[in-house]
């Protein structure tokens, strides 16, 4: 991350923002997170202001998901960029399809990732006792 940027993250639970919070500082990066509902969380677009989603719109329901959507879409209009990040899963997200054409219908584009990776020994086996083939990090993203 460029210096002078600073990160600002939400999460409903605890956990999770400490873990966020300890691996920004592991990255060097400034800023924090913090506990609360991203629904509510005000996303203000901006003009050099970077909007992360990662695996998270798939945790939320229908309705907050096209409240989301909208947020994402305004960011965008006021200058920010957007990313949304999800597993390739086995079964279809239900909701991925509208997404992407919002998103390419806005300039932004859809994309499908794969990494060949070399798993310490544990995080080997733990993925594959997950049912995950753990030589290659995979997701999807979507960008605009
Ligand atoms: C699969 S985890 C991803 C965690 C983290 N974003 C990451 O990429 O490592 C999904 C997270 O979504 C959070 N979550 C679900 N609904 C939420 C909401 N309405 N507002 C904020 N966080 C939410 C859960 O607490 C959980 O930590």
């Amino acid at each position: 991350m460029e210096s002078g940027s600073s990160i600002n993250g939400v999460d409903k639970h605890p956990w999770a923002v400490s873990e966020a919070s300890w691996t920004y500082r592991q990255f060097g990066i400034g800023g924090y997170a913090g506990q609360g509902d991203m629904i509510r969380a005000p996303i203000r677009g901006r003009k050099g202001h970077g909007i992360l989603a990662a695996y998270s719109i798939n945790e939320i329901d229908d309705d907050s998901r096209v409240v989301m959507l909208t947020k994402l879409l305004d960011a965008r209009e006021q200058g920010a960029h957007v990313l949304v990040i999800e597993p390739i899963a086995k079964r279809a997200l239900a909701w991925w399809a509208e997404w992407q054409d919002r998103f390419m219908a806005g300039g932004g584009r859809a994309d499908e990732w794969r990494f060949r990776i070399d798993l310490p020994e544990r995080q080997r086996l733990l993925g594959r006792s997950a049912g995950l083939d753990p030589r290659e990090l995979t997701a999807r993203s979507l960008w605009m």
